[in-house]
């Protein structure tokens, strides 16, 4: 597949960490410096532009309407003179105004485009754990409003002070130029608007953050109450969620009006300050006119060019504070950039699958977990070079084992699992969700979790593919711990299908085939649906696997959506399987047909399966009965059926259920 973006367009945003946020943007600007410089550069031709026009102004006023000595020869000549000096300067003002305006909006466009795309790419980068702690909503408004603040900023504040600086000592020499008294005087006031803008920076950054506070929380109620808006029609709570929204929107407003008071008292307080600093060097010039210390010519020049002196005077004050939200942003978008991402490629060792693993000495044949023993340290792996990895897996008991060495490949795993007094806690609860658990799983088999619900099966399950650590014991595939194993690696040979799985509003082929990474040709498609017993419903569709699904499947049964996530997983082949609830949502014939289907698939796979019906799981290999986090049964059906114990018990609850029913349904008959 062809990259769809270039490497020159890609910037790891991470470089712009910093706690100076000054500092971070402008690192942001990384290539975009040479078009920001030549834009400034172009706003300084224009600015010198307007400067020429003032002077030609003085020109005008001593040759034409004074009696200065005509610089073109007659009269006349130099009126054309400088009647085109006019028309020529406001063209080359205007023009490089407008060039350097689209050169702003160029990279402004353009360091936010790969901001976007590095976000998007960060933020499925995060740990699940992250995820689970963060309101969509709040990084949804990240993405995309606080991102917008940082545009603008790029567009107008970073591309202003350029102007800003060019206009000021452009002017304030062509009016030293003049006077120097007059230049002097005409910046007094500079002091004032410096300190008044840093007070009211201050404030808007408060006031500001506080306002972005917000819309993320409205962001956040706004995509949860789209996304449970069944919750809400079923349970009639619109008028709660309304009241609800209408009280959060009331303090978005009433923070937006305290922000945008801010930016209001700033405003006309400058514009005071900056008209009286007007008027005074108007007034002053005057006087100096009055006593012949400046020509009459200069009169208007000076009033023309102060104008333009006290704009980017004016205009830094409007910036210094505009620029805060542009920081704030800046600052909250950090806040997702600097979280760690979930490493992908830090495992040490990759299993090669034919070589026999050295946990052969201590494989116990009958599914019981080995005993416990003195811990096996850890493998040692010595990179070659050549992107092959050496393991050397030493002995548990110290004996030492029949392959020393071995050389780790790429080829898939063979499936075997061993849990060795395996603790798990998430890192926000207090307690311990897995409690040591022991087992052993050969490759090929089939493990079946069932327990009451709480009890950890999924928690257990999520534990293969890394997408949290275990805290104590250790797992073992193929004989290597699961910490050594590369998460990508690992979740390529490992197949999930959720408890409540996802799909992507794209045609059911696309989700089908999501997870294989190439293209996959149709029958195969249609071979991975038929053997999750979701062909025929598929077929049934108006456009068959074209067919369109809604944002998470709202057009598919809950039962249907599972079969297309089973489809999914198979086609993906994968060495391991975890099938976590994937029969919950379908009657009782379909998962009998679907265990069907899956029982032929799930030969040399291992295979874990979380079920709460003992038919889904009698035929396992090894059952294993959780409660509470911990393995309070384990071993087969005919095992468990025999023991006095929670098996039994579930047995027989089901067996009465299932007869009770057959004998109504006979009854009705
Ligand atoms: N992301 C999480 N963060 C913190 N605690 C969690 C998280 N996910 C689950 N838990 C807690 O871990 C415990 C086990 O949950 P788990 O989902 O593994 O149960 P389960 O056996 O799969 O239940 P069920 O049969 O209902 O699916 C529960 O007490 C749950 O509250
Ligand atoms: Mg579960």
């Amino acid at each position: 597949m062809a990259p769809i973006a270039s490497t020159s367009t890609y910037f790891d945003f991470r470089q712009a960490l910093t706690t100076k946020k000054l500092v971070g943007l402008w690192r942001m600007m990384s290539d975009y410096r040479l078009a920001y410089a030549a834009a400034n550069l172009s706003l300084a031709v224009s600015a010198t532009a307007k400067m020429f026009t003032y002077l030609l102004l003085r020109n005008f006023a001593d040759t034409i309407l004074g009696d200065a000595a005509p610089f073109a020869g007659t009269l006349e000549r130099t009126l054309i003179v400088i009647a085109l000096g006019f028309v020529g300067l406001a063209l080359l003002e205007g023009g490089f105004s407008y060039f350097s305006g689209r050169l702003a909006a160029y990279s402004a466009e353009g360091i936010t485009r790969r901001l976007r795309n590095f976000l998007f790419d960060h933020i499925q980068r995060l740990s699940l754990a992250y995820h689970s702690k963060t309101p969509t909503g709040d990084l949804i408004e990240r993405v995309t409003s606080d991102v917008d603040s940082v545009r603008s900023f790029f567009n107008e504040q970073a591309i202003g002070i350029g102007r800003i600086v060019f206009l000021f000592i452009i002017n304030f020499l062509a009016i030293w130029d003049l006077s120097w008294k007059l230049a002097m005087a005409s910046i007094v006031v500079i002091p004032l608007i410096l300190v008044v803008s840093l007070w009211f920076f201050k404030k808007v950054t408060t006031a500001y953050e506080k306002y972005q506070e917000q819309e993320a929380m409205l962001s956040t109620t706004l995509q949860e109450n789209l996304t449970g808006v069944r919750v809400v029609k079923a349970f009639a709570r619109q008028e709660y969620e309304k009241a609800k929204f209408e009280k959060d929107n009331w303090e978005k407003f009433l923070r937006g009006k305290a922000f945008l008071k801010m930016h209001s008292l700033f405003w006309p307080l400058s514009d005071i300050a900056c008209g009286f600093q007007m008027l005074g060097g108007f007034v002053y010039a005057a006087i100096l006119a009055i006593h012949g210390e400046i020509t009459v010519g200069t009169y208007p020049a000076y009033v023309g060019l102060v104008v333009w002196l006290i704009w980017p005077m004016r205009n830094l004050g409007r910036i210094i504070v505009q620029t805060s939200t542009g920081l704030v942003s800046y600052g909250r978008l950090m806040e997702i950039i600097k979280q760690e991402r979930e490493n992908l490629t830090d495992g040490r060792a990759q299993a090669q699958g034919a070589v026999l693993p050295v946990s052969t000495l201590h494989r116990t044949q009958d599914g019981v977990p080995p005993r416990p023993g003195p811990p096996v340290p850890a493998p040692q792996v010595q990179a070659d070079g050549t992107g092959q990895a050496q393991v050397s897996l030493p002995s548990r008991t110290g004996v030492p084992p029949m392959l020393a060495a071995r050389t780790v490949s790429k080829d898939p795993v063979r499936g075997e699992i061993v849990f060795e007094d395996v603790s798990f806690q998430y890192e926000d609860s207090g307690s311990e969700v897995i409690k040591n658990v022991s087992f052993h799983v050969r490759p090929g088999d089939s493990v079946a979790l069932l327990g009451s619900t709480g009890s950890g099966k999924t928690s257990l399950v999520n534990l293969l593919p890394r997408f949290h650590e275990y805290t104590d014991g250790r797992i073992l595939l193929d004989g290597v711990e699961l910490k050594d194993y590369p998460r990508e690696y690992l979740r390529r040979q490992i197949g999930i299908v959720e408890q409540e799985p996802f799909l992507f509003s794209r045609s059911i082929g696309e989700n089908v085939s999501y997870g294989v990474g190439r293209d996959v040709p149709q029958d195969e498609v249609e071979r991975a649906a038929r053997a999750a017993a979701i062909h025929d419903v598929i077929l049934s569709f108006p456009d068959g696997y074209k067919t369109l699904v809604g944002e998470k499947g709202v057009t598919l049964s809950g039962g249907q959506k599972q079969r297309v996530a089973i489809a999914r997983t198979l086609l993906k082949n994968p060495r391991i399987l975890i099938l976590d609830d994937s029969t919950s949502s379908v009657d009782t014939e379909t998962e009998a047909e679907i265990r069907a289907a899956l029982n032929r698939l799930m030969e040399n796979r291992t295979t874990f399966i979380i079920a709460h019906r003992i038919q889904s799981v009698m035929n396992a290999d090894l059952i294993l009965v959780m409660d509470k986090g911990t393995v309070v049964q384990m071993g087969k059906h005919e095992e468990l059926v025999a023991q006095d114990g929670m098996y039994r018990r579930i047995y027989e609850i089901q067996t009465r259920i299932d007869e009770e029913l057959e004998q109504e349904v006979q009854s009705v008959k």
